[in-house]
């Protein structure tokens, strides 16, 4: 069994990343700066923000972050992305997810510009991924197909069973692994809640996508021998004997399922760390576009 290392991967490409931040320095070119909003105080949302902001620090990018109270209005949420949207100095930025009830997440999604949208949310840039064109690609499906391709975890002819349809990482996930693309062509089956028999589909995978939010739900008695395990999940369960009270648990139940995977990344350490490396990634890209 070997560990898709996230951690290790991600800090390889932050390398990279630094690299050619120093390269476009010596150029004279502009410097990425990304803007991250965040509203309210959720306790993980505040924990993803400060990460991504100290890993623009880490490869010399710029960022603000932008801090709103949770009674924030909808209206009032709206003027800052679109103050966001006409700063030049900004080439991207991301509004943190989940949002409080009172605001429309769909709505937030698309007033970001698309240009702008380094999350690549909106249905701009979704249709674009959809149809195999170049675009912001989000960065949870992004980061995997990265950790796929740096460890050559072959995809094509394979049967992927995706377990979740969100539409940040299952659906674009399913899409992605399906297209005609290096680490794709796969045969794709996009499972959710009102599946019947899951635990028959997922004893078919040859590759399985465990991205439904329920910690350890994938058990080692649902997959066969020699599976390639991708666990998005990351949840925080209470655990008294921690410091903080709580442990991350993944989706994937890593005890049973690694004695039977050929591949698997752990929680945490695999999938989160590579989230923030393309989200990186996207802001250099959305900067070099105006070059
Ligand atoms: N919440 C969970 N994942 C994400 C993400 O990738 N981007 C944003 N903006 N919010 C999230």
């Amino acid at each position: 069994m070997t560990l898709l290392d996230g951690k290790t991967t991600s800090n390889q490409i932050k390398d990279e990343i630094t690299e050619a931040i120093a390269k476009r320095k010596a150029e004279g070119k502009k410097i990425p700066h990304l803007a991250a909003v965040l509203v309210g105080s959720d306790g993980a949302s505040m924990t993803y923000v400060n990460s991504k902001v100290k890993s623009c620090e880490r490869v010399g990018f710029r960022s603000t972050l932008v801090k709103l109270d949770a009674s924030i209005t909808e209206e009032t949420l709206l003027n800052e992305i679109k103050k966001l949207n006409t700063d030049d100095d900004i080439d991207g930025f991301i509004v943190q997810l989940p949002l409080p009830k009172h605001i429309d997440d769909q709505k937030v999604i698309m007033a970001v510009h698309p240009d702008k949208d380094v999350d690549g949310f909106h249905p701009m840039n979704v249709g674009k991924m959809a149809l195999n064109l170049p675009t912001f690609l989000s960065a949870t499906p992004y980061g995997i197909l990265e950790l796929l391709e740096r460890y050559k975890v072959e995809t094509s002819g394979k049967h992927v069973v995706v377990i979740g349809r969100s539409h940040i990482v299952g659906e674009p996930m399913s899409i992605l692994l399906a297209q005609k693309r290096r680490y794709g062509n796969a045969t794709v089956t996009l499972t959710h809640s009102r599946t019947k028999n899951l635990k028959e589909i997922t004893l078919q995978a040859d590759m399985i996508v465990a991205a439904l939010g329920i910690p350890e739900f994938l058990t080692g008695d649902m997959v066969k021998e020699g599976v390639v395990i991708i666990d998005v999940g990351i949840t925080r369960v209470d655990d008294p004997s921690k410091p903080r009270g709580y442990r991350l648990a993944g989706d994937v139940h890593f005890e049973s399922v690694s004695k039977k995977a050929s591949y698997i990344t752990p929680v945490p350490g695999g999938v989160g760390p590579m989230t923030i490396a393309m989200l990186l990634k996207n802001t250099l890209l959305a900067c070099e576009n105006k070059d």
